[in-house]
């Protein structure tokens, strides 16, 4: 059995590939345009495997997607392919409504030309996944409950709001035509491979180069952090038991403020790789001019996942940012090449035109 993974060279889908390939016999068809967020790197540990096939390309190309499908006859897609920054889709929203929207929607069409001619029990059993966010719901005030599935929909930046009509086309593609869709909507991540303009991945990078931390506003906003294989692990189990049509909200049940993070952060750095000056990382903390539109708190109501589904995070906020800050110190590499843009390079020395091929 195969399944199609869009967006398999970003943060999320990279680990999720990498765990499923991990945990399972089935062979992954990677489809990933390798915009700026792309990193084959991340992959380099599957350059051997047969079960991963990469494809340089677009979800929203409409002979490329149909032609993969039509190849290798997925049971399931899970689309993780979009835009993901906030910043950047606030200085750039147009990407943002091509990737997210256009580019679901294509893929959709797609997705459901090749689920119609699918036979009992294939087309039954066929699994449209589409990875989304809390940031949909838009921002809570501090007391308020956390989101559930069923909160209004009140997207405040060009990312959620594109998100969000993402998730909206996924589920009129159920209604109309019975594709059998799941959707998946999870708070921050943090972990292996998180692209440093994230602010998790931001300050370990930023402290250990003695840069400035960039803390915005008060840095009082609080997220809500699930460590990345939490997130793959849930949807995993929602891929396995989900109910077509449903959507399912993923989260860590670990509300914490900016600010909180930067120190914790700066904590662990201070007793594992201390300054050679011996002052605390903390001394580069900065506090900087506020994001436009700053949404002020997410937080997940995970109880749905966990009582359908029996799913639970297994790491806690500090077990998992100690074992984020760890992988960060021991892959230095990984870092200078993401820094440097030498891993853009890595397709055409490690992969050749093959990475291109469909
Ligand atoms: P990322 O930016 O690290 O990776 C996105 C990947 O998608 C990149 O490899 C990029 O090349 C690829 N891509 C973008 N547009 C594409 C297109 N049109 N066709 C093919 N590939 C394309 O993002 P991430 O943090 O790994 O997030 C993955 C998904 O999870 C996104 O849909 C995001 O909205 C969602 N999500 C992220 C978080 C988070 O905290 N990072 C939380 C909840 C949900
Ligand atoms: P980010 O990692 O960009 O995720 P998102 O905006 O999707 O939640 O930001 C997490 C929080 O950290 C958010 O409230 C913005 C804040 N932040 C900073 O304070 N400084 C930074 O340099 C960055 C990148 C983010």
């Amino acid at each position: 059995m195969t399944i199609l993974v869009t967006g398999g060279a970003g943060f999320i889908g990279s680990n999720y590939v990498l765990d499923w390939l991990a945990q399972s016999d089935e062979t992954v068809v990677n489809l990933d345009k390798l915009s700026y967020a792309g990193n084959l790197q991340n992959l380099a540990s599957l350059q051997d495997n047969p079960r991963h096939v990469f494809v340089k390309g677009d979800i929203g190309d409409a002979s490329l997607v149909p032609a993969l499908l039509a190849q290798h006859q997925p049971r399931a897609v899970v689309n993780f392919a979009a835009e993901s920054h906030v910043d950047r889709s606030i200085h750039g929203p147009g990407e943002f409504v091509q990737n997210n929207i256009v580019g679901t929607f294509q893929l959709l069409e797609s997705v459901r030309s090749y689920w119609g001619a699918l036979a009992a029990p294939a087309k039954s059993d066929f699994r449209f996944l589409h990875v989304s966010t809390d940031e949909v719901y838009g921002s809570l005030h501090k007391g308020d409950p956390a989101f559930t599935e069923t909160h209004t929909y009140e997207p405040n930046s060009p990312y959620s709001a594109s998100k969000a009509a993402s998730d909206h086309l996924v589920r009129a593609w159920h209604h109309t035509y019975g594709l059998p869709v799941l959707t998946t909507n999870c708070s921050n991540n943090y972990g292996p491979y998180h692209f440093p303009e994230k602010l998790i991945p931001l300050v370990i990078v930023n402290a250990l180069a003695g840069k400035t931390l960039p803390v915005y506003g008060d840095g009082q906003q609080i997220r809500d952090w699930l460590y990345v294989k939490d997130h793959c692990s849930a949807i995993r189990r929602v891929l396995e038991g989900g109910k077509p049509g449903e959507t399912y909200n993923v989260g860590g049940w670990n509300e914490k403020a900016n600010l909180d993070i930067v120190r914790t952060i700066c904590g662990l750095l201070d007793s594992l790789k201390p300054r050679a000056d011996g002052k605390p990382y903390a001394d580069q903390i900065a506090f900087v001019t506020d994001r436009p539109g700053h949404d002020r708190r997410y937080a997940i109501d995970a109880r749905k996942i966990e009582r359908e589904l029996g799913w639970k995070p297994a790491e806690s906020f500090e077990t998992g940012i100690a074992k984020t800050v760890a992988w960060y110190l021991s892959n230095q590499d990984w870092v200078a090449n993401v820094q440097s843009g030498g891993y853009r390079d890595w397709v055409a020395t490690q992969y050749g035109s093959a990475a291109t091929a469909a």
